[in-house]
């Protein structure tokens, strides 16, 4: 059973067979996460998301301290190699490549990407991850609900998934209640909301609707370690 850890925002790490694959860090800028020191995150893999500061920040420091492997579509990957990072992976959408925690399938998210430089970032994606010997899951980055979820219901066993709900620049609890019924999911780790005053939520209203809905919306603490 994978451990995963809540470290703010969209960012969160997934340990399995003692490999840990970190999402999208945004610690250091993230006032909510003061008390997690980015010099404690351990790191074999980043996998980023979309170019947007909020999901990028932390990147560079940690993968210099780590050596981890960014995995991320390609103009993105390019940005980072750019300034000095040489293990790296581009991928981009439709396709899969196998690491050594597991499968990593890129996929459509709707939204933006540019670098914190504004530099073109290409377009923004999702992952679908099959551990080995484990669980499969999605992780949606930045992202409206989109018809294209679909897909990943159909092609997958999604046995949890990451959706952003905080509204204003992603999917809402409705919307994202919807993405859980496209994907298949009925455990859903919440993120990307309350670290800006617009995306701030009402954590009973969403799990409400998320439980009406039949579906279990999990909201960590930042800083806790749930198994799943
Ligand atoms: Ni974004
Ligand atoms: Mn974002």
């Amino acid at each position: 059973m994978p451990k995963i850890t809540f470290y703010g925002h969209a960012c969160f790490c997934v340990e399995h067979n003692g490999l840990n694959i970190l999402f999208d860090p945004f610690i250091s800028g993230n006032d909510a996460a003061k008390d997690i020191d980015i010099n404690t995150i351990p790191a074999d893999f980043i996998l980023i998301s979309h170019g947007h500061q909020d999901h990028v920040l932390d990147v560079e420091a940690i993968a210099r301290r780590t050596g981890a492997k960014i995995i991320s579509g390609f103009e993105v990957i390019n940005w980072f190699a750019k300034k000095g990072l040489e293990d790296h992976h581009p991928m981009n959408h439709g396709g899969a490549f196998e690491f050594d925690f597991g499968t990593v399938k890129l996929v459509n998210a709707v939204h933006s990407s540019s670098l914190p430089d504004g530099s073109y970032g290409g377009n923004p994606a999702g992952f679908v991850i099959s551990l080995t010997d484990g669980p499969t899951f999605y992780y949606s980055g930045d992202t409206a609900l989109t018809y294209d979820m679909k897909l990943i219901g159909e092609q997958y066993n999604i046995d949890f998934a990451f959706l952003c709900i905080g509204d204003n620049f992603t999917m809402g609890i409705d919307d994202a209640v919807r993405a859980a019924e496209f994907t298949g999911a009925y455990k859903i780790i919440g993120m990307h909301y309350d670290t800006f005053p617009p995306i701030k939520i009402d954590h009973d209203d969403a799990k409400r609707i998320f439980s009406n809905a039949g579906r279990n919306l999990l909201l960590l603490e930042i800083g806790e370690t749930i198994e799943l």
